[in-house]
């Protein structure tokens, strides 16, 4: 459905887009593509599945697509909340267009129960309510296995700005709250979530991804782990699981 420089959504809008040029960058999970507009990218949501900082890797039919498709409603939806976001539009199954960013080399997580890392860090029971929900950072480098860092360190290093440390945990706290009420009316508990923030012209946005490849879901009755724990734990159904999110919190697949 693409044709020069216009693209026809499903209900046959025709959207402006910036002409895809070349790869930019290739991660674990996505690729990025400059287009013919500076500031702009695309964002190409690829099979591929990473877990433990790619040491588990595994393509997973069908994950771009429904990523893409889950990413594009998130990101709307906060944008409605006063969110600001990289996301501009999705422009193909598995294509999104988005704001180039200089991204912070962080990883902002916030957690309401405890599960993962947190749990053999500090001892604590899979499943216990944290309260208030706490906030951690993490520094982005695989090499290192994405180590926990303090506020400290991402100024003393050169990695942020204070004013960049209040403005993520701000951010990344007020997305807890829109996104736990949106999982709740679907009978889902959020159970943590990564952020990643980057600048354009000096304002902060959210960059990267919020899909189940970087959250923890759990069903509320039941407490099934409906995201990428699936992998990391070889739980299967990790596709069907992901569009059963998608379906429950009103997202359209087709
Ligand atoms: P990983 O870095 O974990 O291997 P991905 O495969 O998801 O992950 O790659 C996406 C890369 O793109 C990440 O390095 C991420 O920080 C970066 N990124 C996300 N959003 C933007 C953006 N708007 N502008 C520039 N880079 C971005
Ligand atoms: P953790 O329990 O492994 O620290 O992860 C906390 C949450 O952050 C979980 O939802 C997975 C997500 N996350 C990523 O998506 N990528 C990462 O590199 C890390 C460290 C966490």
């Amino acid at each position: 459905n693409c044709s020069g420089n216009h693209f026809t959504n499903k209900s046959g809008v025709i959207l402006d887009m910036s002409e895809k040029k070349e790869i930019l960058t290739t991660g674990k999970a996505k690729s990025l593509y400059t287009t013919s507009d500076p500031s702009k990218l695309i964002m190409e949501y690829r099979d591929d599945t990473s877990a433990f900082d790619g040491k588990k890797i595994e393509k997973l039919a069908g994950k771009g697509t429904v990523n893409n498709r889950f990413n594009a409603f998130i990101m709307e939806h906060l944008e409605s909340e006063g969110v600001k976001t990289h996301f501009i539009s999705q422009i193909s199954d598995i294509e999104s267009e988005v704001k180039k960013l200089e991204m912070l080399p962080i990883e902002c997580v916030v957690r309401n129960i405890a599960a993962g890392s947190i749990c053999k860090r500090l001892g604590l029971e899979e499943g216990i309510d944290i309260e208030p929900p706490t906030f951690e950072f993490f520094y982005k480098d695989d090499d290192l296995g994405d180590p926990m860092i303090n506020e400290y360190h991402i100024n003393s290093f050169g990695w942020g700005t204070e004013k960049d440390v209040e403005e993520m945990k701000i951010l990344t706290l007020k997305v807890n709250k829109i996104l736990s009420k949106l999982f709740l009316q679907a009978d889902l508990i959020l159970v943590d979530f990564k952020l990643e923030f980057g600048r354009q012209d000096g304002v902060m946005y959210l960059g990267d991804e919020m899909t189940p490849d970087g959250c923890r879901v759990w069903d509320k009755e039941t407490r099934k782990k409906l995201d990428k724990d699936r992998f990391r734990q070889g739980l299967g159904d990790v596709i069907e699981s992901y569009q059963e999110i998608a379906s429950r919190i009103g997202i359209d697949l087709e």
